[in-house]
């Protein structure tokens, strides 16, 4: 039995006041809802605040972004150090970190492994831009991905996956269903080459672009989807709410 988990990437959104105020409009609701793991990812600012107010519930924090290093002369950056204390997750190789920052696979693989040794759960986010799909190339180019990421990495204790079609993400344009689940059992079947089968069982792993309450049910009654990475609609109360009432009901009957 894999962890359902769902989390809502906020991205650079909320203000710490912001942050508290929609904490405040979800935070009941969502810990009435059983079986789901329910993760909120604030910006760095706003990770303190937020943790304060969900310190006695089953909601878990996790941040979006870190630093490889554990500390030192990095103008700016926030180290794995520093979050291990705050959160137990942390979303890392993010397309818009990959594509706006420059991130590499041996990045995101350094981030991972920095991750994993402070105790934190990485969530790996990977997938393809549309040009890559429309050419063939999806197979390889998740395949390349999930491989990077994990280099060197001796388990896959801890570790999540989120599978995130760039072509989907902020679009309005979901993959299927049909098309998530596929892609993601070419992500645990590679894992599986990797790290045998019983160990790529058991990660979770998530699919991300355009998941709302309207569509999130579409997405986990596949067999190999445990859950959803949401952005623009963790934004609203009410719809990550519903996402998170839908997933539960839908993994009732799964
Ligand atoms: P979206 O973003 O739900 O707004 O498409 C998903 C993500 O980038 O994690």
């Amino acid at each position: 039995m894999r962890t359902t988990i769902i989390a809502g990437n906020w991205k650079m959104n909320t203000t710490v006041s912001e942050a508290m105020a929609l904490v405040k409009a979800m935070r009941n609701k969502l810990e009435a809802i059983n079986g789901v793991e329910k993760v909120l990812c604030p910006p760095f600012v706003s990770l303190t605040a937020v943790r304060e107010l969900i310190l006695n519930s089953s909601l878990k924090l996790g941040a979006q972004n870190m630093h490889f290093e554990e500390k030192g002369a990095y103008t700016g950056e926030v180290s794995p150090l520093m979050l291990a204390g705050l959160c137990q997750y942390v979303v890392l190789g993010h397309s818009e970190r990959r594509q706006y920052f420059g991130e590499s696979d041996e990045i995101v693989n350094k981030k991972v492994q920095a991750a994993l040794k402070v105790g934190l759960k990485p969530i790996i986010c990977v997938g393809e831009k549309l040009e890559e799909r429309e050419k063939g190339l999806m197979e390889e180019v998740i395949t390349r991905q999930v491989k990077g990421a994990l280099a060197s990495v001796p388990s896959l204790e801890r570790v999540v996956v989120a599978y995130e079609p760039i072509w989907a993400i902020g679009t309005g344009r979901a993959a299927t269903g049909e098309q998530a689940n596929d892609t993601i059992s070419i992500i645990r079947h590679e894992m599986g080459r990797l790290y045998g089968a019983a160990q790529a069982d058991m990660v979770p792993i998530q699919y991300g672009g355009s998941v709302t309450g309207a569509n999130v049910a579409e997405f986990l009654c596949q067999k190999e989807i445990d859950g959803a990475l949401v952005g623009g609609a963790s934004l609203k109360a009410d719809e990550f709410i519903a996402i998170v009432e839908q997933t539960a009901a839908v993994k009732g009957k799964k």
